[in-house]
């Protein structure tokens, strides 16, 4: 497995009147097996930075530096080779389940075409490899869930779902924005353990994007705090979160209430989600 590692990433976009810069030189990587936190207040060029790694910026953004991952310099590839890419070596997890699954297209047909598509295979294949997919996020049942709508699962299975979708074709990468966000905080715990569980067994490398850090505290083995288009502090968590280097990740902390409702570290996330269990058992 290998990593991502960004260097000096710069993004501006383009109008009729003006040159706007979003990513004013970011330096971030993701080991294999880990999970690299990014925080940062909205605005700060989090999603941005997420989406220039799979090429999915606005057609208007102008980019320069590097974005390699393993030997491949993903901002040097275009067209159908990205496309390979995404997908099969970089998984993407929305905070909106509904950006990643069609309402009216069973469970299983989402998956089946994603993996048929990226991995050439058989009808018959794809169908196991959905069934491990889903499996491997927690949502049993077997060949008869495939059939099912993403209607009939709660938003903590939807976003599992979509986890299934981003991992079923093995990917080294993925990247999740926000992914708890819309989520109670009890779901939001399962949700988290899952993520550490994947990338526990999988080691896979994945980038983790949140404003919270409740729950950056609780997933992040590195964290690198975004503000205005940079990466102003990046460390371990442990670090970040006890002693910040930086004056602004300091700001940020203080202006957290002095008691927060989500799970502060690794210890109260796995309590979390061992209550959380009864929530996320079948479908709703
Ligand atoms: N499509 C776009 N066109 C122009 N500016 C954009 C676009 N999307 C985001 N931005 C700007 O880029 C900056 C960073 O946004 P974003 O990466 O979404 O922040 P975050 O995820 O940290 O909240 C913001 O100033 C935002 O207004
Ligand atoms: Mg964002």
């Amino acid at each position: 497995m290998t990593g991502l590692r960004i260097e000096n990433l710069k993004l501006e976009i383009r109008t009729e009147d003006e040159v706007k810069p979003i990513l004013k030189g970011v330096d971030l990587s993701v080991d294999a097996g880990t999970v690299q936190g990014l925080a940062g207040e909205s605005g700060s060029g989090k999603t941005m930075t997420g989406l220039a790694i799979i090429g999915l910026e606005p057609p208007t953004a102008i980019t320069s530096g590097k974005i390699m991952l393993g030997d491949t310099d993903l901002l040097q590839i275009t067209g159908s080779r990205l496309n390979t890419i995404r997908g099969n070596r970089v998984g993407m997890v929305f905070q909106d389940p509904s950006t990643s699954l069609h309402p009216q297209l069973s469970i299983g047909s989402q998956l089946t075409d994603h993996v048929r598509y990226h991995l050439k295979i058989s009808k018959s294949e794809a169908r196991d490899r959905a069934v491990g997919a889903l499996e491997r996020v927690g949502i049993t049942g077997g060949l008869a869930t495939l059939s099912r709508y993403p209607h009939e699962f709660s938003g903590g299975q939807r976003q599992r779902i979509a986890i299934a979708i981003a991992l079923a074709c093995d990917p080294e990468l993925v990247i999740m924005d926000e992914p708890t966000t819309a989520l109670d905080v009890t779901v939001q715990a399962g949700v988290l353990e899952l993520v550490r569980r994947l990338v526990d067994s999988l080691g896979l490398a994945v980038l983790f994007i949140s404003h919270d850090l409740g729950v950056m505290s609780a997933i992040a083995d590195d964290v690198a705090v975004m503000r205005h288009g940079v990466v102003v502090e990046n460390g371990p968590s442990s670090q970040v979160f006890t002693n910040p280097h930086h004056e602004y990740t300091r700001a940020l902390l203080a202006s957290l209430p002095g008691t927060t409702s989500g799970p502060q570290t690794k210890g109260d996330l796995v309590r979390l989600a061992e209550g959380s269990q009864d929530c996320e058992g079948g479908a709703s």
